[in-house]
């Protein structure tokens, strides 16, 4: 176990925004996560459980602990004929358990190639992209109780998912510490290719029917065209969520603006671009401070030079405000936000 005292946590995400913590924790093994349980007083209030830190803004410091489950391993749980169950612990880097996947010759999570972040994290908003969620495929979730000190078994069906939502990033924020996710993958590949923009990759690369692996070869291309490098300009992906509307108010949208992208998901709702939405009111590659719109995706707000969180955060309230005046929708924050603990 590592402990470091006043740290910085600028490294540790990926807008790369200046913060600091009174202490970071970082466990390493299963020693030290029973040490955690059964030593250490987590204070949601003041404490904070970090993965790799691409899905949050630092808006102030953390005056307590910020904990970092770095458990990494990975293993195939059953194995019958068509459907297999794996295992990964919450400090296996995402993509790396996607590409893992595949070399078992495996599928189900092609499709969610490249998503930054920590297998841990991947629950907390059902993670998603290019027509599948990880409610698809996830079989359970194990996370420890840090007010119980009990370890919990969640079937999918009790985590609550919804679009970028769970019980742990609503009803349950801050309670739990997620150790492993169990996920039920496939021997036989079912191409999932109806998000816009996968066909057309494919056919660029002169492939007709796609295995799994170069499903997730066109999805990384594509992701890698459309999305700014954290690493070159600090963002945090999506800044908004898509807004979801009911269909009256879709429709109604659609006759006054017949190119703004409108997703049906059932009778009653539909998805719209909120990228479109903040395009058209004229933010796309707009500075503010050291703050701006990406010009490569409206949807990612970027630090382009030395932004404070409260930088970033002024920005997204701005755009927030014209999206509501000129649309009358109410855009929501996708990011978990954190002002001083
Ligand atoms: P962090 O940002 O460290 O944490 C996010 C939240 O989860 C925090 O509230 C934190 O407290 C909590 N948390 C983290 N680990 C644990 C744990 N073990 N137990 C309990 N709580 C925990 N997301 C998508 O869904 N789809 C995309 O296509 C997508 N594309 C992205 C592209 C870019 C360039 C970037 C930068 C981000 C993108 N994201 C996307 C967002 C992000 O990658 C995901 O939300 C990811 O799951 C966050 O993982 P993380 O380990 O970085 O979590
Ligand atoms: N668009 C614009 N302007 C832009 C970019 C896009 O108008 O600058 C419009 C285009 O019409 C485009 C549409 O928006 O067709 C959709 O764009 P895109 O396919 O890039 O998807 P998105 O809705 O902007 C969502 C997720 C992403 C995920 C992609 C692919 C949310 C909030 N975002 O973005 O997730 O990778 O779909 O599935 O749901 C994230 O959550 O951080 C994230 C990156």
């Amino acid at each position: 176990m590592k402990r470091t005292s006043n740290a910085s946590l600028k490294h540790l995400n990926s807008f790369a925004v200046e913060a600091q913590a009174d202490q970071l924790l970082e466990l390493e093994s299963e020693q030290d996560l029973e040490w955690f349980t059964h030593q250490y007083r987590f204070d949601p209030s003041h404490d904070l459980i970090l993965g790799a830190g691409s899905n949050i803004l630092f808006a102030g410091d953390i005056d307590g602990t910020v904990v970092l489950n770095r458990i990494t391993g990975k293993h195939i749980v059953t194995d019958s004929n068509d459907e297999v169950l794996i295992e990964a612990c919450a400090g296996e880097n995402w993509h790396q358990l996607v590409l893992w996947s595949l070399d078992q010759g495996l599928s189900g999570i092609e499709n969610l190639s490249l998503i930054p972040g920590l297998a841990g994290a991947a629950p907390m908003q059902n993670i998603g992209a290019y027509g599948v969620e990880l409610a698809d495929t996830l079989d359970s979730v194990q996370a420890l109780d840090l007010k119980s000190k009990e370890l919990r078994l969640f079937k999918a069906e009790d985590c609550h998912f919804a679009y970028r939502n769970s019980r742990f990033k609503s009803s349950d924020a801050g309670r739990y510490l997620i150790t492993r996710i169990r996920l039920r993958l496939q021997r036989n590949f079912t191409a999932k290719l109806a998000y816009a923009g996968i066909g057309e990759e494919l056919q660029a690369m002169g492939i007709d029917v796609p295995t799994a692996r170069q499903v997730s070869e066109a999805i990384i291309q594509l992701r890698e065209r459309k999305l700014p490098d954290p690493k070159i300009s600090g963002n945090a992906g999506s800044f908004f969520k898509n807004p979801v509307v009911n269909i009256t108010t879709a429709n109604l949208l659609k006759n006054e603006f017949s190119d703004l992208p409108v997703y049906p998901l059932n009778d009653r709702q539909a998805k719209l671009s909120a990228a479109w939405l903040i395009e058209s009111c004229g933010w796309k590659g707009h500075c503010m401070g050291g703050a701006a719109v990406s010009d490569q995706h409206a949807l990612v707000l970027i630090n382009k030079d030395n932004a404070t969180g409260n930088e970033l955060l002024s920005l997204a309230e701005a755009i927030r405000e014209s999206v509501q005046h000129r649309f009358a929708i109410e855009l929501q924050t996708e990011p978990r936000i954190v002002q001083t603990l």
